[in-house]
């Protein structure tokens, strides 16, 4: 699996990581079946993994699958309140799923950022946070992201990226880049919508020299074929899905040519 520097934080990170969104969001024995994806995570190298307050039980069953390996683990999660209890009532369970630390502590939508900064920044100097960070999900609300990324403790940004929303492009990835931020890509498969769509294997026959040998892989390949994006993080709840998303993690990397043709196989 290959590593980039998560921008300009000190951090590395495997280009293929984890979200945890709907998927880790569970009860009952399903939580057990959670740890083992992670454990096809850990063996393909997939050892960063997001999630957030807003999943529902996810962080918590995430907290249960990293148990006994939490150091060999990124944990990146949010805060997502304009509430100040509540905000210190998410971020001290986190810090107790998570073994006392989170990798990169992100704000969840904007929500209320600079206030959450305040009290990240202090978790930061205590040693419990490496990287603030900051998410959207909307290209509504990207002039706003944009904005809020000048401020010098932002350490990364979480945006979506994929064939079917490259509003980032634009504006986003440019300055991420430009300020020296993280960039990890949510969505990667548009929420499982673009992998809805039937394509033939002999499609997928150009692609082969670049180890692609189906079509997650090639629209992985294709965000991580942009170095601007640090780590991509698919959702998945299945071991298998999982080790064959991480396969897309090596080199070589595509061009401009190959990454033209896959987002027309996907329009
Ligand atoms: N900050 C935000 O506003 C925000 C918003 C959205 C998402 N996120 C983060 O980004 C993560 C990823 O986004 P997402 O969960 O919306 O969607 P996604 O990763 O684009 O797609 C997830 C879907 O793809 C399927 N899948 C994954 N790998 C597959 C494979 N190899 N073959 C076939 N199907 C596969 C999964 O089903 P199976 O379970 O069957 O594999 C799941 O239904 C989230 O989990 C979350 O951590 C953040």
């Amino acid at each position: 699996m290959e590593q980039r520097a998560f921008g300009n934080t000190g951090l590395r990170v495997p280009v293929v990581g984890m979200g945890t969104w709907r998927t880790f969001d569970v009860r009952g024995p399903l939580v057990d079946q959670r740890r083992v994806v992670a454990d096809a995570a850990f063996e393909s190298g997939v050892t960063f993994f997001d999630s957030s307050p807003m999943y529902g039980e996810a962080e918590r069953v995430l907290g249960r699958a990293l148990d006994g390996r939490r150091d060999r683990a990124i944990v990146a999660t949010k805060v997502w309140t304009a509430d100040e209890n509540e905000a210190a009532n998410q971020i001290a369970r986190a810090l107790e799923y998570f073994g006392g630390r989170v990798d990169v502590y992100q704000v969840h939508n904007l929500v209320a950022w600079s206030k959450r900064f305040d009290q990240l920044e202090r978790l930061r100097e205590d040693g419990a946070v490496r990287v603030l960070g900051l998410t959207h999900y909307s290209a509504h609300a990207f002039g706003d992201l944009r904005r809020a990324m000048e401020d010098p403790r932002a350490g990364a940004i979480q945006v979506p990226y994929n064939p079917h929303a490259r509003d980032v492009e634009r504006a986003i990835l440019p300055a991420a880049s430009d300020l020296g931020l993280g960039v990890i890509v949510m969505r990667p498969f548009g929420e499982g919508s673009l992998l809805r769509k039937a394509i033939a294997p002999t499609a997928l026959a150009p692609l082969a020299p670049f180890g692609i040998t189906s079509w997650p892989q090639a629209l992985l390949k294709w965000i991580l074929s942009d170095p601007r994006c640090h780590v991509a993080i698919p959702a998945t709840s299945s071991a298998a899905h999982l080790r064959a998303n991480a396969a897309a993690g090596e080199p070589p990397w595509l061009g401009a040519d190959e990454r033209a043709y896959i987002a027309r196989l996907a329009e």
